[in-house]
C-alpha cells in the first residue's frame, strides 16, 4: 500500500521547532511527508532540517521545480495537510484564499482534510479578526485545534501555545483514518468525564478505583478531531491534555458532579466515561488516622454519592441533548446492561465486560453499545479510539 501523503505546512512562529517532532512522528509511523515552510518559518528552523527529517525536497516559493507544477501538485496529491504552527497571518491568508507562496497555494489546491494547529500570543488569538478567520475555516470543514494554555514566548503566559506535538499527531491520525468525511461534530459542544474519582478518608488516604482515564481521553481526543468543542472533566488520570480540549480537573464525585453539571448546561452531548465512586466515607478525618496499640481499627462508614448520570439524564439541560453512560459488568452483560440503561435513563450505554486485557489501564477495549431505542452495536476488540469513534458515530446520528 502507498504511504499516506502528508503535507506539513510550517508558518513563522517560534513553535516551528516543535513541528520537527511532529514530522518525526509522521515519518516513523509510515507517512510520506512533504514539508512546506513559509519564508518566515525558515528564520526559526532551516530548510536543511526539514529536508533531512522528511527525506523530501523543501521549497517555500512556487518558483522551484516549476516543470512539476508544485503549487498545484503538492496539494492535489495530499491525503492530509496539517499546518503547525499556524500563525495569525497564516490563518488570515487561508481564510481569505490568498496564494502568495507555496503553502498558501497548496491550501487552495488541497481537497483532502486540513488541520490547523494555531500558535500565537493570547491577544492575537483572541482578536476578533483571528476568531472570525478561525470560524470561517471551521465552517469550510477544516479542523482548527484550540491552542493550549501555558507559557508563551518571553515572560507571557496564556492561551496560544502550540499543543503537544504528540497530541497534534493524534488529531491528524484520527482525521486521516476517517478520510474526508469532514468534521461531523463541528459547532457542537460535548462534555466527557474521565478517570476515577478519589474520596478522601484523611489528608493522606482515599478510596479510589482502577480507572486509567484512557477511554475518556480517547473520547475527548476523537471528538476534538471531529470538530467538537470539548470539555473534559478529568478525575486524576495523570495523562497529557489532549490537543484542543478544555480540561477541568476534579478529585471527588461531588466535584465531578459540579463540573459536569456546569459544562453540560450548553452541551449537545455528555459522555460519562468516568468511574465515579458510588460511596464516600461519611466522615473526613482532618488529621491522619493513626493506629492505636491494642485496638482494632474503626470501621469506615460510607454514604451514597449522587448518581450524576441518572441526574443529568432525568433533567436534561437542553432538549435533544444526547447522554451516554458506561458500565463495567462481570457477568450477564446484556441483561445487566439493559437494566442499567433503563435505570439510568441515558440514550446510550457502553457496556464493557471486565476481564483480562480489557478495560482497566489497557490500550484496547471491546464493548457492546446499547441504545435506549433497542439498538445493539458490538465493537470488536481494538484501540480505545475505535470505540470512541463508534460512540461519536452513534451520538451524531442521534443529534440529527
Ligand atoms: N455514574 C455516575 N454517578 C455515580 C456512579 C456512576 O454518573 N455516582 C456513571 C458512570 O460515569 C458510568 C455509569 O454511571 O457512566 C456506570 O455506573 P455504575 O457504577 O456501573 O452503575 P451502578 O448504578 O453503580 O451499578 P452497579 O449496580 O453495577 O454498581
Amino acid at each position: 500500500m502507498d504511504k499516506p501523503r502528508v503535507v506539513l505546512g510550517v508558518s513563522g512562529g517560534i513553535a516551528a521547532y516543535k513541528a520537527c517532532e511532529l514530522l518525526r512522528r509522521f515519518t516513523e509511523s509510515g507517512h510520506d511527508v512533504r514539508v512546506v515552510p513559509t519564508a518566515s518559518a525558515l528564520h526559526f528552523v532551516g530548510a536543511a532540517t526539514w529536508s533531512a527529517l522528511s527525506g523530501n525536497p523543501v521549497a517555500t516559493e512556487v518558483w522551484a521545480d516549476v516543470h512539476e507544477v508544485p503549487h498545484v501538485r503538492i496539494g492535489q496529491r495530499a491525503d492530509l495537510v496539517v499546518v503547525a504552527p499556524a500563525t495569525a497571518d497564516m490563518l488570515a491568508k487561508a481564510a481569505h484564499g490568498l496564494a502568495d507562496d507555496l503553502l498558501t497555494n497548496t491550501l487552495l489546491t488541497a481537497r483532502c482534510p486540513v488541520v490547523f494547529a494555531p500558535a500565537m500570543h493570547t491577544e492575537m488569538w483572541e482578536h476578533p479578526a483571528t476568531q472570525e478567520n478561525v470560524a470561517t475555516l471551521r465552517r469550510r470543514g477544516a479542523v482548527v485545534v484550540e491552542p493550549a494554555v501555558g507559557r508563551l514566548t518571553g515572560v507571557d503566559t496564556g492561551k496560544g501555545r502550540l499543543p503537544d506535538p504528540a497530541e497534534i499527531f493524534e488529531v491528524c491520525r484520527r482525521v486521516l483514518a476517517r478520510g474526508v468525511t469532514g468534521p461531523d461534530l463541528d459547532g457542537r459542544h460535548v462534555v466527557v468525564s474521565a478517570g476515577g474519582t478519589r474520596e478522601p478518608l484523611d489528608p493522606v488516604r482515599f478510596l479510589g478505583n482502577r480507572s486509567s482515564g484512557k477511554q475518556g481521553y480517547a473520547l475527548a481526543r476523537t471528538a476534538a478531531a471531529r470538530g467538537a468543542r470539548v470539555t473534559l472533566v478529568s478525575a486524576n488520570p495523570g495523562l497529557p491534555d489532549p490537543a484542543g480540549v478544555d480540561v477541568v480537573r476534579v478529585g471527588t464525585a461531588v466535584q465531578l458532579r459540579e463540573a459536569v453539571l456546569k459544562a453540560a448546561a450548553d452541551a449537545d452531548a455528555v459522555v460519562m466515561a468516568a468511574a465515579v465512586a458510588d460511596f464516600r466515607p461519611a466522615a473526613y478525618a482532618a488529621g491522619k488516622i493513626k493506629k492505636k496499640d491494642g485496638h482494632e481499627p474503626d470501621p469506615i462508614v460510607l454514604v451514597r454519592n449522587p448518581d450524576i448520570l441518572a441526574e443529568i439524564s432525568a433533567d436534561r439541560a437542553r432538549p435533544g441533548q444526547v447522554i451516554v453512560g458506561f458500565a463495567a459488568e462481570t457477568d450477564d452483560v446484556l441483561a445487566n446492561g439493559r437494566a442499567k440503561l433503563a435505570r439510568k435513563g441515558c440514550d446510550l450505554l457502553v457496556v464493557n465486560e471486565v476481564g483480562e486485557r480489557k478495560t482497566f489501564g489497557s490500550e484496547e477495549n471491546e464493548a457492546l453499545v446499547l441504545g435506549a431505542d433497542g439498538s445493539e452495536t458490538p465493537v470488536p476488540h481494538g484501540p480505545k479510539e475505535a470505540l470512541a469513534d463508534t460512540v461519536w458515530d452513534l451520538v451524531v446520528r442521534r443529534l440529527g
